[in-house]
């Protein structure tokens, strides 16, 4: 680009166009997120997280011998290196689970001697080890700051069904299970978001995947990503009754405070994960007798129309599924990680494939000929 071609700045980069992706389209105008040409809509109704999970990084959905060939290699990458288990021992107990995600991916990356190994079919056997290792990682990894022993993955079991094994110890009635399966498929893949872009930005020094991954995390822990998930449930919690759920949201909007869970870059007249997310809340808040949650988010949900034609984004109803399921609230942005590691993982190798170094400029607005003082004259 020559020096003569001026891009505008945009603050947050809003709007701009940062890349060109083949993995996922977010169709705001028609409220549509497809991935690999394929309607979330079709994928949530039918398809297993592994399915989806073989889609966004092969980039076609499996024939069943594909899926087959994909689950055992999911589960037979499952367990942890005991590497890792020392490292997550070694953390200070209070540590945030984030903050053990990426540790123990760097030392997933340290461990792998085809780290630097950028093709794509090195690429895809990480993608996979990393989908398989992350949700053992968020389990065990919260067991182990709380003081308690991994538990082994459940060979039998699905990637979302056993991850609640994992955190549990016994197998998920079928109801959660599915609930879990769908929250990783929505969780899966969303375009340029910001822990994406950062992960891309690293491939793009030919950083290895784990690098790239490390950075991801950290970019999903902030409130204005992933971490809005945690931030909405402690607003329900904070909210406590469904009467309290308008006056609660009118004082914060009047405060000019932001409600954790709502408003989206993209999407400005709601987010479709949201949608289909919505009747899975109202179900599992019958199953599980807390129908209070349930009316709480309408109440939010409707005054935030009203006052700011603002829309719930995923994390508002998946905040409350995790809730209503008795999976902690440390647990929630960590969760959005380990289904986000396949959509991470496809767009470092798509950088990879395709590499330029990612290197925008700004503007400077600082001074400039400042007369120069030596540092005996300046006191
Ligand atoms: C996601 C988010 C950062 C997108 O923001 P954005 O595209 O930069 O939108 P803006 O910050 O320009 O917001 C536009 C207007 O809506 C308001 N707004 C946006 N999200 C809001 C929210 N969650 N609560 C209250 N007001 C909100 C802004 O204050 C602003 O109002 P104003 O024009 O009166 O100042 C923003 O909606 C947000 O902070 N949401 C809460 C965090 C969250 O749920 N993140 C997960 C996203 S999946």
């Amino acid at each position: 680009m020559s020096d003569k071609e001026i891009i505008p700045y945009r603050p947050g980069l809003e709007g701009v166009t940062a890349g060109v992706s083949a993995i996922s389209d977010v169709i705001a105008a028609e409220n549509r997120l497809i991935y690999r040409g394929y309607d979330i809509r079709d994928l949530a109704k039918h398809c297993s997280f592994e399915e989806v999970a073989y889609l966004v990084l092969y980039g076609q959905l499996p024939t069943r011998a594909q899926l087959e060939a994909f689950n055992a290699a999911l589960i037979a990458d499952r367990e942890l290196p005991v590497e890792v288990y020392n490292v997550l021992h070694a953390l200070p107990k209070e540590s945030n689970l984030m903050a053990a995600l990426q540790a123990g991916v760097a030392t997933l990356g340290m461990m792998d001697p085809h780290a630097d190994d950028h093709s794509h079919e090195a690429n895809l056997r990480k993608a996979i080890r990393l989908t398989a290792s992350m949700a053992t990682l968020v389990a065990n990894g919260y067991r182990i700051l709380h003081g308690q022993d991994p538990i082994k993955p459940n060979p039998n079991l699905g990637h979302a069904a056993n991850f609640l094994y994992m955190l549990t110890g016994h197998a998920p009635e079928p109801l959660r299970a599915e609930v879990m399966n769908l929250t990783f498929i929505l969780y899966t893949e969303h375009g340029y978001n910001a822990s994406t872009f950062t992960a891309r930005v690293i491939a793009s020094t030919l950083a290895d995947i784990y690098s790239a991954v490390v950075g991801a995390i950290g970019a999903l822990r902030g409130s204005l990503h992933g971490g809005a998930n945690e931030a909405a449930m402690e607003a329900m919690l904070d909210i406590g009754t469904p009467e309290r759920a308008e006056p609660w949201v009118m004082e914060k909007l009047a405060q000019k405070a932001r409600i954790m869970g709502f408003g989206h870059r993209e999407y400005k007249t709601g987010d479709i994960r949201a949608v289909i997310l919505k009747d899975y809340v109202r179900r599992v808040a019958e199953h599980t007798g807390r129908t209070d949650l349930y009316q709480i988010q309408e109440t939010m949900e409707r005054v935030m129309q009203r006052e700011k034609n603002l829309f719930p984004n995923v994390d508002f109803p998946a905040a409350a599924i995790y809730y209503m399921m008795d999976i902690p609230i440390p647990l929630y942005t960590p969760i959005f990680a380990a289904a986000r590691i396949v959509g991470w993982s496809a767009h470092i190798i798509e950088q990879h494939d395709n590499n330029r170094l990612i290197r925008p400029r700004s503007d400077y607005n600082g001074p400039r000929d400042l007369p120069f003082t030596p540092i005996e004259q300046r006191g």
